[in-house]
Parts: structure tokens; C-alpha cells; sequence
């Protein structure tokens, strides 16, 4: 008798610490076309942990299935650089491509892509087949385990299209888990199926994550890719920064998009000063990394820290409103480094001209910051 590991814990072994799994630097793609170059992918950065589950979303059109092509070397950049799992995507030659891919990726499709020919079950054995990654006898059983996974045991003899969408969508992601791939990456997976029957693939995914892989999928469906550890919007080839879509939310994506490539990305050290109390103001700032620690002073008292402000919290809209003096200090915490993105109260102005629910939205956090900091400073103990 043998147990097969079911999933093995590759993900904790293979990377080691700050590596991401899936790093994207500066990538940028042309596709020819009869009236020139297509710019499709416009300087992306994109990193994503092991074990993290993204969402990527944006316009139809807008470069989703490009970006993934990348990951799975589908397709090559034009230039920059793509790592997945430590391997150099971008370098990998055509005959070394599909083995990599079958034994680290497992790449699921809107339209299922089953062969349909051959029964369930043997559309799973496919990839072990290919990859050589079972020894032969294993293979069947383990198909059989991973049709289980997916609640689908009963049906592993028929063929694809015997099942309804869902269900070969759900075969799909047990073919794409054949190999126990550290990461997993699906194309718009529930865009053929119907809410419900999404609802179930993406508990299926979240299964796979709390299992320790590393889940990346495309979907149209924003409430679908809120369930999602995380949420990359890309806007015509550009990935809007995420802590820009987190402070404003109420803004549409191009503003998203030029907010983010007109933000100065500045980094601190652990305990310095980044803005000081009564001094003048010019820049409303978005946390990015680590965290901040906004600072008062009060009347014969040392001073207090008032708020603790971490990635995708802001800072600096009570001096755009009231003033342009800062109401308080704002220092990097003492337990690390601490990045922010700086955006001008020029560019503030010309951003919130252009959105009234975001412009209301900032002057409710700064009136209600005020009130908050009015009555620390004058409170005594
Ligand atoms: N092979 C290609 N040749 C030329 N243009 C392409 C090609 N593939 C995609 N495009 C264009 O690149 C843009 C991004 O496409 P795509 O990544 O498929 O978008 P999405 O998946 O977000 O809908 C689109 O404008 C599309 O027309
Ligand atoms: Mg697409």
C-alpha cells in the first residue's frame, strides 16, 4: 500500500523568505499590428507572494490575458523580466517551456479546454503523463483523488461533455492541479458559469490557497475578486498602484491611473520624521508599505501617538482643506521602514476637480481627524 501526498508543501520549501513567487520587472509588451505597434503592457511591476491569492481586474481590452501569458510563457515579453518559482520565464527556451509549465503551473481557461474525447478522469492523467511526475500506477489514483477534491468522483468515466459547465470548469481545475503545481493561474475561470456555480469555483480556490498554493485569476466580476487576498486593477496596459485604489476607491480607473503614475513613491527609515507639526504643507500622502504614526503634541504633556496608519491609509488631507500647515507629525514606526506615495496638493486639486465623491469623502476624514485632535490637544488630564 501506498498514500500519495495529496498536495506537497512545496511552496514553503521552494521559495525562500523575501523571493516572491511570480515577479514582474518592468514588463512591457508590443503586439504588431497593421498600423504599427501595440503597446499592451505598459511598464508592469507586479509581485505576489507564495501563498498569496490575487485578483486581476480591469476593462475587457485592457491587458488581463496578456499579463497572464507572461506568467505562464505563453507568450514573451518585448522587454523586461519575468520570474516564476525562481525560474527565468522570459529566458526559457520554446522546448524547455511546456515541461516548466506542466510541473509549476497549472493554467485553468474560461472555456475548460477538456479534450473531449477521452474520459474525466483521463484528462487529468494528461498532464502526469506529459510531465512524467507519477510513476505510472500512481496516476490513476491520484486522478481519481483530485476528481474527489472537486466533488466530482462519480463522474471520472464519462466524457467532458457529459457534465454540465461547472462541472468541466471544476475538472479543468483538478487537471490544472494533475502536477501539484506550486501556483495556480485562471483566465475569467467563472466567466462561463453562472453566479452560483462561480460561487462554488471560487470556494474551490480558496480551498486550494488555504492549502498553500499561490492563486492568481482574472475575473470580471469585482465582487468575486474582493474575495481575493488581494486586487491588481490594470487600466490600458498599466497596473494601477492598489494603495491608490484602496485610499480612493470612489474614483473611476483612469483617475486611479493618473493618480498613480504622478505619485512619487519616497521611502523612510524606521523612527524618521516624515512630516512635522506647524509646518507648511504641500503633499497628501498614501501609505504603501510598513507603517506610520501620526504624532500631537499637547499643552505641558509629551506627546501622543494618535493614530497608527498602514498600507492604503492616507495622510495629509487635513492641511489640504484647513490651512496648508500640518495639524500634526507623522513619523515611520519604529519597527520599520515605511514607503508612501506622494502625491502634490496640485495634483491633489486637479484630481479631486475631477471627482466630487472622493473631494467629499477627504474633507469627512479631515473634519473628523480635526475634531479628534482638537479634543486631545486641549483635553487635560
Ligand atoms: N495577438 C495580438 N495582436 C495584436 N493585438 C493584440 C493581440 N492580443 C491582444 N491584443 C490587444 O491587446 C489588448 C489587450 O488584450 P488582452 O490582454 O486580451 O485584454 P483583456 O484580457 O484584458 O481583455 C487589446 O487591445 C487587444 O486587442
Ligand atoms: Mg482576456
Amino acid at each position: 500500500m501506498f498514500t500519495l501526498p495529496f498536495f506537497s508543501n512545496n511552496n514553503e520549501t521552494k521559495s525562500n523568505g523575501n523571493t516572491p513567487m511570480i515577479d514582474l520587472r518592468d514588463v512591457n509588451k508590443y503586439y504588431k499590428t497593421a498600423v504599427g505597434d501595440f503597446h499592451a503592457l505598459k511598464g508592469v511591476d507586479l509581485q505576489i507572494n507564495a501563498g498569496e491569492f490575487v485578483s486581476i481586474i480591469g476593462k475587457s481590452g485592457s491587458g488581463k490575458t496578456t499579463l497572464l501569458n507572461m506568467i505562464t510563457g505563453i507568450d514573451i515579453p518585448s522587454d523586461g523580466e519575468v520570474w516564476v518559482n525562481g525560474t527565468a520565464v522570459h529566458k526559457l527556451s520554446e522546448n524547455k517551456m511546456a515541461r516548466w509549465r506542466g510541473k509549476n503551473l497549472g493554467v485553468v481557461f474560461q472555456f475548460f479546454q477538456l479534450l473531449p474525447m477521452i474520459s474525466v478522469v483521463e484528462n487529468i492523467m494528461l498532464p502526469m503523463d506529459f510531465c512524467r511526475t507519477y510513476p505510472m500506477r500512481e496516476r490513476y489514483d491520484r486522478a481519481m483523488q483530485l476528481l474527489e477534491l472537486v466533488e466530482l468522483a462519480d463522474h471520472g468515466h464519462k466524457l467532458p461533455t457529459a457534465l454540465s459547465g461547472g462541472q468541466q470548469q471544476r475538472v479543468a481545475i483538478a487537471r490544472a492541479l494533475a502536477n501539484d503545481p506550486p501556483v495556480v493561474i485562471a483566465d475569467e475561470p467563472t466567466g462561463n458559469l453562472d453566479s452560483k456555480t462561480a460561487e462554488s469555483v471560487f470556494s474551490l480556490f480558496n480551498e486550494l490557497v488555504a492549502k498553500g498554493k499561490t492563486i492568481i485569476i482574472v475575473t470580471h466580476d469585482s465582487a468575486l475578486a474582493k474575495r481575493a487576498h488581494r486586487t491588481a486593477l490594470i487600466a490600458d496596459g498599466e497596473i494601477v498602484n492598489e494603495y491608490v485604489a484602496k485610499a480612493m476607491p470612489t474614483l473611476t480607473q483612469d483617475q486611479m491611473l493618473w493618480a498613480t503614475r504622478n505619485a512619487k513613491v519616497q521611502t523612510f527609515e524606521a523612527g524618521s520624521m516624515i512630516v512635522a507639526e506647524g509646518t507648511n504643507a504641500d503633499s497628501f500622502y498614501i501609505v504603501s508599505k510598513g507603517t506610520v504614526e501620526v504624532v500631537l503634541p499637547r499643552e505641558n504633556q509629551s506627546d501622543v501617538v494618535v493614530l497608527q496608519l498602514g498600507p492604503g491609509k492616507f495622510f495629509g488631507e487635513m492641511a489640504f482643506f484647513h490651512k496648508r500647515k500640518r495639524w500634526a507629525s507623522v513619523r515611520a514606526s519604529e519597527h520599520g521602514s515605511v514607503e508612501v506615495l506622494a502625491i502634490s496638493y496640485d495634483q491633489l486639486t486637479e484630481l479631486l476637480n475631477q471627482s466630487s465623491v472622493t473631494r467629499e469623502a477627504l474633507h469627512q476624514m479631515a473634519d473628523k481627524h480635526q475634531s479628534q485632535n482638537e479634543a486631545i490637544r486641549g483635553g487635560s488630564k
